[in-house]
């Protein structure tokens, strides 16, 4: 593996949990780079529902990782040059991405697009396996996590402020289901590495996070 001197942050946990607000915050804090990798698998199940690709077909699920049209530029994922970020934030692509990302072949496909963002100053980079797989050599490894009824509510207010329709309790029992997929699937499972600090969230909130992140970082 190819491995460089750039520093990144590794901020892996389950789904809703904020790593992505909090690793943007962080990146930004530190002028580093931001890669959020559960938006590749969110953008590899939107296009197989849009060219009606079953998510049973592996082969086919990894082509379409691997050809992945996509340029992130600030807030904006432009996907053939059109802006899908909040499109993909939906539930049924949540669902769908954490259906493609059990497939091995796929998560090779996205691996070199995503070490392509190691660029100095440095990196931070949210997802489920950043610290155990993409990026092993991470120089600060966080799990993030929080109850999953806490994880609900703040799903459920991200969607409202994105004018997107959504229920609580569907929500809670969305995040349950993929958890479960996520932490049992063999490939990259999501799971708490050895090596990585623990930071529940259910009592703090966004800037008590970022600034535990920027805490744990200068002082390595
Ligand atoms: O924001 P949220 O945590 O709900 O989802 P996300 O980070 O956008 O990830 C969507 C799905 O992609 C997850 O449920 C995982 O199954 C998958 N994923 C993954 O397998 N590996 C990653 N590095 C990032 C996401």
């Amino acid at each position: 593996m190819e491995m460089n001197g750039t520093p990144v942050i590794a901020i892996d946990g389950p789904s809703a949990s904020g790593k992505g607000t909090v690793a943007q915050m962080v990146a930004e804090r530190l002028r580093f780079h931001y890669l959020d990798s559960g938006a590749l698998y969110r953008l590899v199940a939107y296009t197989a529902i849009q060219s009606e690709v079953g998510f049973d077909d592996e082969t086919t699920l990894s082509g379409i990782a691997r050809d992945l049209d996509v340029v992130f530029t600030g807030a904006k994922i432009l996907l053939k040059e059109e802006d899908v970020a909040d499109a993909i934030r939906a539930e049924i692509f949540s669902n769908g991405a954490s259906k493609v990302a059990a497939y091995p072949q796929v998560r090779e496909s996205l691996l070199d697009r995503q070490r392509a963002f190691r660029q100095i100053p440095g990196l931070v980079a949210d997802g489920r396996d950043m610290g155990s797989v993409v990026f092993p050599d991470a120089v600060l490894k966080i799990f993030l996590t929080a109850d999953a009824e806490t994880r609900a509510q703040r799903r459920y207010k991200q969607l409202m402020e994105k004018g997107i329709d959504a229920n609580i309790s569907t929500l809670l029992q969305d995040i349950r289901d993929r958890d479960a997929r996520d932490i049992n699937r063999s490939a990259a499972p999501l799971q708490q590495g050895a090596d990585a600090i623990l930071l529940d969230t259910t009592s703090l909130n966004i800037a008590q996070a970022v600034d535990e992140v920027l805490r744990r970082y200068h002082e390595i």
